[in-house]
């Protein structure tokens, strides 16, 4: 059985590739997920992706996501900052979430540093650029792996 994940992406991250590349991966989005899909896990998965602009869109499709996924990989963009709403959204959806930044957010203006998802998301990983996604992914199916032999137990 393919472990089911979903990776979500919010505001400005379909501006990859163009949007300020100083701090961004030069890569596109699509390149980016296609990268994370494709990559050789230690056990097979299933990887769909959304991305909006719209805090309401990505509520949405977390509501959905409730029960038909493994694992969720977040990346809210500004809305990491903010957003009750999606953090409310990401709790009532239970699956596990690692909460993903392209940038170190520590590492830059105060107002970034500052994350109302963090202490709910079993990880957060900031600043690995383009291996990000994979990498979140890498940690969750650890996760996974751990709770199953603990429920055999
Ligand atoms: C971001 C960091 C956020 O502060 C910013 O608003 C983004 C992208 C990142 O991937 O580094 O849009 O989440």
């Amino acid at each position: 059985m393919r472990v089911k994940i979903l990776i979500i992406n919010g505001p400005n991250l379909n501006m990859l590739g163009v949007r300020e590349t100083s701090i961004y991966p030069q890569a596109t989005l699509e390149q980016i997920i296609g990268a994370a899909a494709e990559y050789k896990y230690e056990m097979p998965v299933k990887v769909d992706h959304f991305q909006s602009n719209h805090e309401g869109g990505l509520i949405d499709r977390i509501q959905q996501a409730r029960g038909a996924y493994d694992l969720l990989v977040v990346n809210a963009g500004a809305l990491t900052h903010y957003s009750i709403g999606l953090r409310d959204a990401l709790l009532a959806c239970e699956a596990p979430f690692a909460e993903v930044h392209l940038s170190n957010i520590f590492a830059r203006e105060p107002f970034r540093r500052v994350s109302v998802l963090s202490d709910i998301a079993f990880c957060v990983i900031s600043g690995a650029g383009e291996a990000s996604y994979t990498l979140a992914i890498i940690a969750g199916l650890n996760l996974l792996k751990k709770k199953s032999k603990e429920k055999k137990k």
